[in-house]
Protein backbone atom coordinates (compact mmCIF):
# COMPACT_ATOMS: atom_id res chain seq x y z
CA UNK A 1 0.00 0.00 0.00
CA UNK A 2 1.47 3.49 -0.65
CA UNK A 3 0.18 7.22 -0.20
CA UNK A 4 -3.28 7.88 1.17
CA UNK A 5 -4.19 4.66 1.90
CA UNK A 6 -1.13 3.93 3.99
CA UNK A 7 -1.18 6.72 6.15
CA UNK A 8 -5.17 5.56 6.07
CA UNK A 9 -4.22 2.52 6.89
CA UNK A 10 -2.18 3.77 9.98
CA UNK A 11 -5.07 6.48 10.97
CA UNK A 12 -5.84 5.06 14.72
CA UNK A 13 -2.50 3.38 15.58
CA UNK A 14 -1.92 3.51 19.05
CA UNK A 15 -5.25 4.05 19.83
CA UNK A 16 -7.00 1.73 22.03
CA UNK A 17 -11.10 1.13 21.64
CA UNK A 18 -13.56 -0.50 23.81
CA UNK A 19 -16.51 -1.87 21.47
CA UNK A 20 -20.19 -2.90 23.13
CA UNK A 21 -21.61 -5.72 21.46
CA UNK A 22 -18.32 -6.24 19.65
CA UNK A 23 -19.10 -10.01 19.19
CA UNK A 24 -21.49 -10.07 15.98
CA UNK A 25 -22.77 -7.89 13.57
CA UNK A 26 -22.06 -3.87 13.41
CA UNK A 27 -19.92 -4.51 16.43
CA UNK A 28 -17.74 -7.26 14.55
CA UNK A 29 -17.33 -5.08 12.04
CA UNK A 30 -16.37 -1.89 13.48
CA UNK A 31 -14.19 -3.67 15.62
CA UNK A 32 -12.29 -5.17 12.40
CA UNK A 33 -12.14 -2.13 11.03
CA UNK A 34 -10.77 -0.03 14.48
CA UNK A 35 -8.12 -2.91 14.38
CA UNK A 36 -7.03 -2.80 10.71
CA UNK A 37 -6.72 0.87 11.10
CA UNK A 38 -4.17 0.03 14.08
CA UNK A 39 -6.01 0.16 17.09
CA UNK A 40 -5.99 -1.94 20.10
CA UNK A 41 -8.92 -3.44 20.13
CA UNK A 42 -11.13 -4.35 23.47
CA UNK A 43 -14.24 -6.60 22.37
CA UNK A 44 -16.57 -6.57 24.85
CA UNK A 45 -20.17 -8.76 24.68
CA UNK A 46 -22.61 -10.17 26.91
CA UNK A 47 -21.62 -13.69 25.19
CA UNK A 48 -18.09 -13.94 25.95
CA UNK A 49 -17.35 -16.52 23.54
CA UNK A 50 -18.31 -15.10 20.72
CA UNK A 51 -16.23 -11.94 21.77
CA UNK A 52 -13.03 -14.19 21.94
CA UNK A 53 -13.70 -15.84 18.36
CA UNK A 54 -13.94 -11.81 17.01
CA UNK A 55 -10.73 -10.82 19.25
CA UNK A 56 -8.81 -14.08 17.83
CA UNK A 57 -10.02 -13.41 14.23
CA UNK A 58 -8.73 -10.00 14.95
CA UNK A 59 -5.58 -10.85 16.38
CA UNK A 60 -4.80 -13.16 13.74
CA UNK A 61 -3.31 -10.62 11.64
CA UNK A 62 -0.79 -7.81 13.05
CA UNK A 63 -3.71 -6.27 15.24
CA UNK A 64 -4.07 -6.48 18.98
CA UNK A 65 -7.33 -7.46 20.06
CA UNK A 66 -8.53 -9.08 23.76
CA UNK A 67 -11.94 -9.85 24.46
CA UNK A 68 -14.22 -9.23 28.03
CA UNK A 69 -17.59 -10.71 29.35
CA UNK A 70 -19.69 -7.68 30.10
CA UNK A 71 -23.54 -7.17 30.20
CA UNK A 72 -23.95 -3.16 29.46
CA UNK A 73 -27.24 -2.85 32.08
CA UNK A 74 -24.68 -3.62 34.92
CA UNK A 75 -22.42 -0.93 35.44
CA UNK A 76 -20.04 -2.60 37.85
CA UNK A 77 -19.40 -5.37 35.00
CA UNK A 78 -18.43 -2.44 32.82
CA UNK A 79 -16.17 -0.34 35.35
CA UNK A 80 -14.48 -3.78 35.70
CA UNK A 81 -14.04 -4.35 32.08
CA UNK A 82 -12.66 -0.69 31.82
CA UNK A 83 -10.31 -1.29 34.76
CA UNK A 84 -8.62 -4.12 32.97
CA UNK A 85 -8.62 -2.50 29.48
CA UNK A 86 -6.80 0.07 31.15
CA UNK A 87 -4.54 -2.60 32.94
CA UNK A 88 -3.45 -4.47 29.45
CA UNK A 89 -3.35 -1.04 27.43
CA UNK A 90 -2.38 1.45 29.65
CA UNK A 91 -5.49 3.33 28.82
CA UNK A 92 -8.22 4.18 26.40
CA UNK A 93 -8.74 6.31 23.58
CA UNK A 94 -12.57 5.52 22.09
CA UNK A 95 -15.26 3.78 22.97
CA UNK A 96 -18.15 2.75 20.89
CA UNK A 97 -21.28 2.10 22.96
CA UNK A 98 -23.02 -0.62 19.98
CA UNK A 99 -24.69 -3.26 22.03
CA UNK A 100 -28.95 -3.30 21.30
CA UNK A 101 -31.91 -5.08 20.77
CA UNK A 102 -34.60 -4.70 18.80
CA UNK A 103 -37.05 -5.67 21.63
CA UNK A 104 -37.77 -8.04 24.57
CA UNK A 105 -37.50 -11.77 24.29
CA UNK A 106 -39.26 -13.38 21.81
CA UNK A 107 -40.95 -10.45 20.20
CA UNK A 108 -40.90 -12.12 16.69
CA UNK A 109 -44.27 -14.05 18.07
CA UNK A 110 -46.12 -10.74 19.03
CA UNK A 111 -47.27 -7.70 16.79
CA UNK A 112 -47.99 -5.35 19.21
CA UNK A 113 -45.24 -3.68 22.18
CA UNK A 114 -45.14 -5.55 26.07
CA UNK A 115 -43.64 -4.13 28.53
CA UNK A 116 -40.71 -6.39 27.99
CA UNK A 117 -39.85 -4.65 25.05
CA UNK A 118 -40.03 -1.15 26.95
CA UNK A 119 -37.43 -2.58 29.47
CA UNK A 120 -35.47 -4.31 27.84
CA UNK A 121 -34.70 -1.36 24.69
CA UNK A 122 -34.27 1.24 27.48
CA UNK A 123 -32.49 -0.80 29.51
CA UNK A 124 -29.81 -2.06 27.07
CA UNK A 125 -30.34 0.36 24.23
CA UNK A 126 -30.48 3.43 26.24
CA UNK A 127 -29.24 3.14 29.68
CA UNK A 128 -26.31 0.85 28.61
CA UNK A 129 -24.95 2.98 25.95
CA UNK A 130 -25.33 5.86 29.48
CA UNK A 131 -23.65 3.28 31.42
CA UNK A 132 -20.99 2.40 29.22
CA UNK A 133 -19.88 6.39 28.59
CA UNK A 134 -20.04 6.71 32.23
CA UNK A 135 -18.24 4.14 32.94
CA UNK A 136 -15.20 5.65 30.57
CA UNK A 137 -15.92 9.44 31.13
CA UNK A 138 -13.44 10.13 34.40
CA UNK A 139 -10.61 8.41 32.85
CA UNK A 140 -10.80 10.61 29.82
CA UNK A 141 -11.74 13.16 31.83
CA UNK A 142 -8.27 12.42 33.48
CA UNK A 143 -6.51 12.74 30.08
CA UNK A 144 -7.83 15.72 28.70
CA UNK A 145 -9.11 13.37 25.46
CA UNK A 146 -11.03 11.22 24.25
CA UNK A 147 -13.52 9.79 21.22
CA UNK A 148 -17.19 8.87 22.32
CA UNK A 149 -18.91 7.26 19.63
CA UNK A 150 -22.84 5.75 20.34
CA UNK A 151 -24.63 3.70 17.71
CA UNK A 152 -27.97 4.85 17.68
CA UNK A 153 -30.35 4.14 14.39
CA UNK A 154 -32.05 6.48 11.89
CA UNK A 155 -35.37 4.96 12.90
CA UNK A 156 -34.01 7.42 16.48
CA UNK A 157 -34.75 9.96 14.37
CA UNK A 158 -37.90 10.33 13.27
CA UNK A 159 -41.48 8.38 13.28
CA UNK A 160 -42.13 5.78 9.88
CA UNK A 161 -45.13 3.66 9.44
CA UNK A 162 -48.61 4.01 9.39
CA UNK A 163 -50.11 3.87 13.02
CA UNK A 164 -51.14 0.14 13.69
CA UNK A 165 -49.14 -1.24 10.85
CA UNK A 166 -46.19 -3.48 11.38
CA UNK A 167 -44.04 -0.91 13.06
CA UNK A 168 -45.46 -0.80 16.32
CA UNK A 169 -43.45 -3.57 17.91
CA UNK A 170 -40.29 -1.41 16.90
CA UNK A 171 -41.52 1.79 18.73
CA UNK A 172 -39.96 1.11 22.18
CA UNK A 173 -36.94 0.72 19.69
CA UNK A 174 -37.08 3.85 18.19
CA UNK A 175 -37.63 5.66 21.28
CA UNK A 176 -34.81 4.13 22.97
CA UNK A 177 -32.31 5.31 19.48
CA UNK A 178 -34.04 9.06 19.97
CA UNK A 179 -32.80 8.74 23.15
CA UNK A 180 -29.24 7.90 22.83
CA UNK A 181 -29.08 11.02 20.19
CA UNK A 182 -30.47 13.30 22.40
CA UNK A 183 -27.98 11.91 25.18
CA UNK A 184 -24.76 12.40 22.69
CA UNK A 185 -25.37 15.38 22.51
CA UNK A 186 -26.06 16.36 26.34
CA UNK A 187 -22.63 14.30 26.29
CA UNK A 188 -21.00 16.63 23.74
CA UNK A 189 -22.27 19.60 25.77
CA UNK A 190 -20.56 18.18 29.45
CA UNK A 191 -17.53 16.85 27.98
CA UNK A 192 -16.23 19.59 25.57
CA UNK A 193 -14.05 21.65 28.25
CA UNK A 194 -12.18 18.18 28.34
CA UNK A 195 -10.83 17.83 24.38
CA UNK A 196 -13.40 14.90 24.33
CA UNK A 197 -15.60 14.49 21.46
CA UNK A 198 -19.37 12.88 21.83
CA UNK A 199 -21.03 11.51 18.19
CA UNK A 200 -23.67 9.05 17.85
CA UNK A 201 -23.43 7.22 14.04
CA UNK A 202 -27.32 6.18 12.49
CA UNK A 203 -26.60 2.70 10.76
CA UNK A 204 -29.85 2.48 8.11
CA UNK A 205 -30.41 -1.42 7.36
CA UNK A 206 -27.96 -4.17 7.64
CA UNK A 207 -28.33 -7.97 7.45
CA UNK A 208 -27.07 -8.88 10.88
CA UNK A 209 -28.94 -11.54 13.54
CA UNK A 210 -30.64 -8.70 14.28
CA UNK A 211 -31.99 -8.03 11.49
CA UNK A 212 -33.21 -11.47 10.56
CA UNK A 213 -35.35 -11.32 13.42
CA UNK A 214 -37.00 -8.74 12.44
CA UNK A 215 -37.54 -10.64 9.12
CA UNK A 216 -38.91 -13.50 10.84
CA UNK A 217 -41.43 -10.81 12.51
CA UNK A 218 -42.34 -10.00 9.49
CA UNK A 219 -43.10 -13.14 7.60
CA UNK A 220 -45.14 -14.15 10.77
CA UNK A 221 -47.67 -11.05 10.51
CA UNK A 222 -47.67 -9.64 6.98
CA UNK A 223 -49.33 -11.35 4.19
CA UNK A 224 -47.23 -9.60 1.39
CA UNK A 225 -43.66 -11.45 2.41
CA UNK A 226 -45.13 -14.85 3.76
CA UNK A 227 -43.97 -16.66 0.76
CA UNK A 228 -40.58 -14.98 0.62
CA UNK A 229 -37.62 -16.09 2.76
CA UNK A 230 -36.14 -13.54 5.26
CA UNK A 231 -33.30 -12.60 3.22
CA UNK A 232 -35.25 -12.01 0.34
CA UNK A 233 -37.66 -9.76 3.21
CA UNK A 234 -34.94 -8.01 4.04
CA UNK A 235 -33.96 -7.15 0.36
CA UNK A 236 -37.44 -6.54 -0.95
CA UNK A 237 -36.92 -3.74 2.29
CA UNK A 238 -33.84 -2.23 1.00
CA UNK A 239 -35.24 -2.12 -2.91
CA UNK A 240 -38.44 -0.17 -1.82
CA UNK A 241 -36.54 2.21 1.46
CA UNK A 242 -32.98 3.04 -0.21
CA UNK A 243 -31.74 5.33 -2.93
CA UNK A 244 -28.44 3.79 -3.38
CA UNK A 245 -30.30 0.30 -3.99
CA UNK A 246 -27.67 -1.59 -1.44
CA UNK A 247 -27.85 -2.20 1.83
CA UNK A 248 -25.11 -1.22 4.44
CA UNK A 249 -22.27 -3.24 5.67
CA UNK A 250 -20.94 -3.69 9.27
CA UNK A 251 -17.56 -2.32 7.77
CA UNK A 252 -19.71 1.24 6.29
CA UNK A 253 -20.58 1.14 10.33
CA UNK A 254 -16.61 0.63 11.05
CA UNK A 255 -15.51 3.36 8.15
CA UNK A 256 -17.80 6.22 9.97
CA UNK A 257 -16.74 5.13 13.46
CA UNK A 258 -13.23 5.42 12.05
CA UNK A 259 -13.32 8.63 11.06
CA UNK A 260 -15.37 10.21 14.48
CA UNK A 261 -12.54 9.01 15.81
CA UNK A 262 -9.59 10.20 13.79
CA UNK A 263 -7.94 13.18 13.85
CA UNK A 264 -9.71 14.37 10.56
CA UNK A 265 -12.94 14.56 13.24
CA UNK A 266 -11.23 16.51 15.65
CA UNK A 267 -13.99 19.78 15.50
CA UNK A 268 -16.66 17.16 14.90
CA UNK A 269 -18.97 16.67 18.36
CA UNK A 270 -22.70 16.23 19.04
CA UNK A 271 -23.94 15.39 15.66
CA UNK A 272 -25.37 12.51 14.49
CA UNK A 273 -24.69 11.15 11.12
CA UNK A 274 -26.39 8.60 9.03
CA UNK A 275 -25.11 5.69 7.36
CA UNK A 276 -28.11 4.43 5.65
CA UNK A 277 -27.80 4.73 1.58
CA UNK A 278 -30.21 7.56 2.23
CA UNK A 279 -32.87 5.53 3.20
CA UNK A 280 -33.52 8.87 5.59
CA UNK A 281 -32.21 11.96 5.10
CA UNK A 282 -31.84 14.85 7.40
N1 LIG B 1 -28.88 -4.27 11.92
C1 LIG B 1 -29.42 -3.10 11.61
O1 LIG B 1 -30.05 -2.95 10.53
C2 LIG B 1 -29.26 -1.91 12.53
C3 LIG B 1 -29.74 -0.67 12.08
C4 LIG B 1 -29.60 0.44 12.91
C5 LIG B 1 -28.97 0.34 14.14
N2 LIG B 1 -28.52 -0.89 14.55
C6 LIG B 1 -27.88 -0.92 15.88
O2 LIG B 1 -26.55 -1.44 15.77
C7 LIG B 1 -26.21 -2.12 16.98
C8 LIG B 1 -25.73 -3.52 16.65
O3 LIG B 1 -26.79 -4.21 15.99
P1 LIG B 1 -26.57 -5.57 15.18
O4 LIG B 1 -27.49 -5.53 14.03
O5 LIG B 1 -25.12 -5.79 14.97
O6 LIG B 1 -27.17 -6.60 16.24
P2 LIG B 1 -26.67 -8.07 16.68
O7 LIG B 1 -27.83 -8.68 17.36
O8 LIG B 1 -26.04 -8.76 15.53
O9 LIG B 1 -25.50 -7.75 17.73
C9 LIG B 1 -25.76 -7.17 18.98
C10 LIG B 1 -24.64 -7.58 19.94
O10 LIG B 1 -24.91 -6.93 21.19
C11 LIG B 1 -24.70 -7.88 22.23
N3 LIG B 1 -25.52 -7.54 23.40
C12 LIG B 1 -26.88 -7.58 23.50
N4 LIG B 1 -27.26 -7.25 24.74
C13 LIG B 1 -26.12 -6.98 25.43
C14 LIG B 1 -25.85 -6.59 26.78
N5 LIG B 1 -26.85 -6.43 27.67
N6 LIG B 1 -24.57 -6.39 27.15
C15 LIG B 1 -23.54 -6.57 26.27
N7 LIG B 1 -23.74 -6.96 24.99
C16 LIG B 1 -25.01 -7.16 24.58
C17 LIG B 1 -25.15 -9.21 21.62
O11 LIG B 1 -24.61 -10.33 22.35
C18 LIG B 1 -24.60 -9.09 20.21
O12 LIG B 1 -23.27 -9.56 20.12
C19 LIG B 1 -27.45 -2.08 17.86
O13 LIG B 1 -27.35 -1.03 18.79
C20 LIG B 1 -28.56 -1.83 16.87
O14 LIG B 1 -29.67 -1.23 17.46
C21 LIG B 1 -28.65 -2.01 13.79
Amino acid sequence: MSGAGAVLSRQLAGRVAIVTGGASGIGKGICRVLAARGAMVAVVDLDGEAAGATAEEISAGEARAAHFQADVTDRASLDDVVGQVVDLYGHIDICVANAGVIAGPGFTERRDYTDDDWDATQSINLRGVVSTNDAVKAHMIERGAGRIINIASHSGRTPRGAPGSLGDIQIPYSVSKAGVIQWTMHLALQLGQHGITANAVCPGTLWTPMWERIANMRKRFDESVRDLSPREIFDRHIGLNVPLGRPQTPEDIGNAVAFLASDDARVITGQALNVNGGAMMN
